[in-house]
């Protein structure tokens, strides 16, 4: 295994092209599933979960690839419509396969994926909107075993107690495109990445309506055909670059950016002092003095990111003042705390509360990433912090950061690779 050594204390400059959304090519990737035809996917994403989402659909008879950036999708052989245990239990998003098997094939048996580090995770929204589709679905030793005659139209309401859900948006979309009749999701996720796959559903034929919105109205139609696609750029890859000038108090100009995707850290910025400069496609990210502590909610779109907390953790742990940190869609998500913690940090959890005090600045130290976005935590920590920091587990960052180390080196950091 290895771990990613940071030498820290070093201002990053120069430019940073951000790539296409893990979040957005997952399911893109999934909604393939609903047609024979060749799709075409662009401005895809290197990342392990992408080659975890490939595996997937080749286990369920589709021929896929990765080449600089495109997958080519095309049906090899009949479709299998099971999603084994090994590969979902790897990656949640693999969930996502259950809605486009189930609207093409009216059938699908796909395992739970299981919790994960960052909290319980059910899947109960999911479950909710297939069945309202007129979907008969049986939890059995471990996996969705989901059938239907015919899927019909419905009016779903998708809130659940932590507001509305990405995936589940996703699978009762993915279903109900090959559904009779309209189907109407109310609270649905408004996350561009949700936006994306419309869009895509869209070209494959679909009629969707209201996409971006808490209403999504979906006019069920009997076939997709195959289309071409790029994904949108990455708003989390973006706003982990943003801080990443802030925190080492540099000047990043980032590229292949929707700033219209991040207002809330934007406004959270401004409002800690940062000042940027936005165009359609860029943002210039420059240091121009000390920032003061916020206070950040994380809420669904179009509210903070709870994907982008614990980066955000890590500049205010250097940013004078008392800076509350509440996480309200996982309020477990907190395991970044003792490993900031055992950089200097001054940082206590209150339930879902993080209490962070601002220090002048962290030392490096040796710590561990425990999930995809507690890793970005870390680096962010690490290229701020005096001295040497080494970051075991960095396979978490493998995940979801498309050569997070060739870009912080061409920025000007000192980052390397060593075997644990
Ligand atoms: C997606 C993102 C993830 C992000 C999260 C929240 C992908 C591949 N992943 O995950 O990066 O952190 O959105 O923005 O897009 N919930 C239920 N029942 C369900 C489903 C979810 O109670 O059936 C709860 C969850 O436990 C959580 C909240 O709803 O508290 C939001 O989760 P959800 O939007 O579903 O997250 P994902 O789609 O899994």
């Amino acid at each position: 295994m290895d771990k990613l050594v940071i030498e820290g204390g070093i201002k990053l400059k120069g430019e940073v092209t951000i790539s296409g959304a893990k979040n957005a090519v997952l399911p893109i990737l999934a909604a393939t599933l609903l047609t024979d035809d060749a799709c075409i996917i662009k401005g895809v994403p290197d990342l392990r979960d992408t080659n975890t989402m490939i595996k997937i659909l080749r286990s369920l008879g589709k021929d896929a690839d990765l080449e600089n950036g495109i997958v080519s999708v095309s049906s090899l052989k009949k479709t299998n419509c099971v999603a084994d245990y090994k590969l979902v239990s790897t990656m949640r998003a693999s969930f996502c396969v259950l809605g486009p098997l189930l609207g093409k094939f009216k059938k699908a048996k796909v395992s739970l994926p299981g919790g994960c580090v960052i909290g319980v995770r059910p899947v109960d929204l999911h479950l909710k909107g297939i069945r309202a589709l007129g979907t008969e679905v049986n939890v059995e030793s471990g996996y969705v075993i989901a059938k239907a005659k015919e899927l019909k139209g419905s009016h779903i309401y998708l809130g659940g107690v932590y507001g509305s859900s990405v995936l589940a948006t996703d699978n009762v979309m993915m279903a109900a495109v090959l559904a009779s009749g309209k189907t109407v999701i109310e609270s649905a996720a408004c996350e561009p990445e949700v936006e994306d796959l419309a869009e895509f559903l869209i070209k494959m034929g679909a009629k969707i309506k209201g996409h971006g919105t808490p209403i999504i109205e979906i006019e069920g139609v009997r076939h997709l055909h195959g289309a071409s696609h790029t994904i949108i750029p990455d708003r989390i890859e973006a706003g982990t670059m943003m801080l990443a000038a802030l925190i080492t108090r540099g000047n990043i100009l980032i590229k292949n950016v929707f700033y219209k995707h991040l207002g809330a850290l934007i406004d959270r910025l401004e409002e800690a002092g940062a000042l940027m400069t936005k165009t359609e496609n860029t943002i210039h990210m420059r240091y121009r003095g000390q920032l003061k502590a916020i206070n950040i909610n994380t809420l669904p779109y179009p509210g903070f990111p709870t994907d982008m907390q614990a980066q955000m953790m890590s500049l205010m742990s250097v940013t004078p003042g008392i800076s509350v940190i509440t996480e309200k869609i996982y309020p477990d998500r907190f395991m970044h705390v003792a490993e900031l913690n055992r950089m200097d940090a001054r940082i206590q959890r209150e339930g879902p509360h993080a209490i962070v005090e601002g220090r002048e600045e962290l030392s490096g130290a040796p710590v561990m990433a425990s999930d995809l976005r507690a890793s970005a935590c870390l680096v962010l920590a690490g290229l701020a912090a005096k001295g040497k920091t080494s970051i075991s587990r960095i396979y978490h960052l493998e995940r979801g950061y498309e050569n997070m180390e060739e870009k912080l080196e061409k920025l000007g950091a000192k980052i390397w690779r060593e075997k644990e």
